[in-house]
């Protein structure tokens, strides 16, 4: 087992990370009352798969349980399932003494969560990340959120929970298409903080079994990465930025494909790449730094390469990234692999780091 601790300024919190830590679920966490109740936030899809596990472990420990189920997918973090998400735990009568444990990917951990930070001016919750995504990056970092029509995590909270359960295991039943989504944020960490962890992955694991079996340690790397840049930059300010890397372009592509050909991990592959390269030629990274990448993306099947698309439109959706400000925008680059840095640039230099 591996542990973290988060140590944020209004609360300090453990990461444990553990295969096969589901089956102990009811007993990692802390019972302050008889009677005490635990409303757990999850999908249909999880709820299938693990909610009678859930229910009998967190019984057995003594808990009150309701499962509220959503369905999944990225249409139910809205401002609709969150007032249902309300109406179900008021009639399961939840206070703030009581727990919310979220079950699921970051769909259900950014809605969980938000709906856990406003529901009675808040209850204590636990996180349990069931994507890879969300064991390396969601879950960590207290931002919780839900979507508008105009646009995703317009509404939202800085909100840490009480303790962070995660259990490699879980990746298992995960479809391929999101295991490789999550790989892409793991080998962002590894390009902008960790050389080691980067050459890892790409010189070690001959089959996805082998790389399941050293999924502990690899997401142990991965947190503790995001923990030390979340201390820094609570509130997004500043440092957290470098979690952009690869994101700029990436965003581009997601919203020049509305959402609906490349997922938000694929388009981080093209991203990290399609900069890197750039930087290179501009004699800001060190040659070669692409080469590697590229060849990591490969290896995990991930795209490296931006598409046919309509270039100025493209543009526009880069200049426009609400995350820019002002006339300055913030470009992540790499000065070689585990060295990343964050480059201010004028708005209209951005062309030359994402396009020919
Ligand atoms: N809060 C943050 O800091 C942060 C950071 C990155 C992303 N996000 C958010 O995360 C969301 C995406 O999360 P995601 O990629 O985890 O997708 P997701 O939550 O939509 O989950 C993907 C699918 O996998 C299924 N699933 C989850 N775990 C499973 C398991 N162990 N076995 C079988 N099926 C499983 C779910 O039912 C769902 O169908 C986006 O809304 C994004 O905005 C938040």
């Amino acid at each position: 087992m591996y542990v973290l601790h988060i140590d944020v300024t209004d609360r300090k919190y453990p990461i444990y990370i553990q295969r096969g830590i589901l089956s102990d679920l009811g007993k990692r966490i802390p019972k302050t009352y008889s009677k005490q109740k635990i409303a757990v936030i999850t999908d249909d899809l999880l709820k299938e798969i693990y909610g009678d596990q859930i229910e009998k472990s967190l019984q057995e420990a003594g808990f009150l349980t309701k499962i509220l189920s959503i369905e999944p997918g990225e249409r139910s973090k809205s401002l609709e399932t969150a007032a249902f998400l309300y109406d179900e735990l008021l009639d399961f009568g939840i206070n703030r003494e009581d727990r919310i444990l979220t079950f699921g990917g970051g769909v259900v951990g950014d809605l969980g969560g938000f709906v856990a930070s406003t529901f009675l001016r808040g209850i204590p919750f636990i996180q349990f990340p069931t994507t890879l995504l969300a064991q390396v990056d969601s879950s960590i970092g207290g931002k919780m959120a839900v979507n508008l029509k105009q646009g995703k995590n317009l509404v939202g909270s800085f909100y840490h929970p009480q303790l962070v359960l995660i259990d490699p295991d879980l990746l298992q039943t995960l479809d391929k298409k999101y295991f490789r989504d999550g790989l892409a944020e793991v080998i962002k960490y590894g390009a902008i903080r960790d050389e080691d962890l980067f050459f890892r992955l790409l010189d070690r694991y001959d089959s996805e079994e082998d790389l399941l079996s050293d999924m502990e340690f690899i997401i142990y790397r991965c947190c503790g990465i995001k923990k030390e840049i979340v201390e820094k930059d609570e509130r997004d300010k500043g440092e957290r930025m470098l979690l952009n890397f690869g994101h700029t372009i990436g965003h581009g592509i997601e919203r020049a494909f509305h959402y609906e050909r490349y997922t938000h991990g694929e388009a981080v592959a093209i991203g990290m790449h399609e900069i890197t390269k750039r930087s290179e030629r501009m004699g800001e990274t060190k040659p070669g730094t692409s080469e590697e990448i590229r060849k990591i993306l490969i290896k995990y099947r991930l795209p490296y390469q931006i598409p046919d698309l309509d270039k100025k439109e493209f543009l526009k959706h880069i200049q426009h990234d609400k995350k820019a400000l002002g006339e300055e925008m913030h470009v992540v680059l790499l000065e070689e692999i585990g060295k990343g840095y964050i480059q201010p640039i004028k708005r209209e230099a951005i062309q030359k780091y994402v396009m020919d």
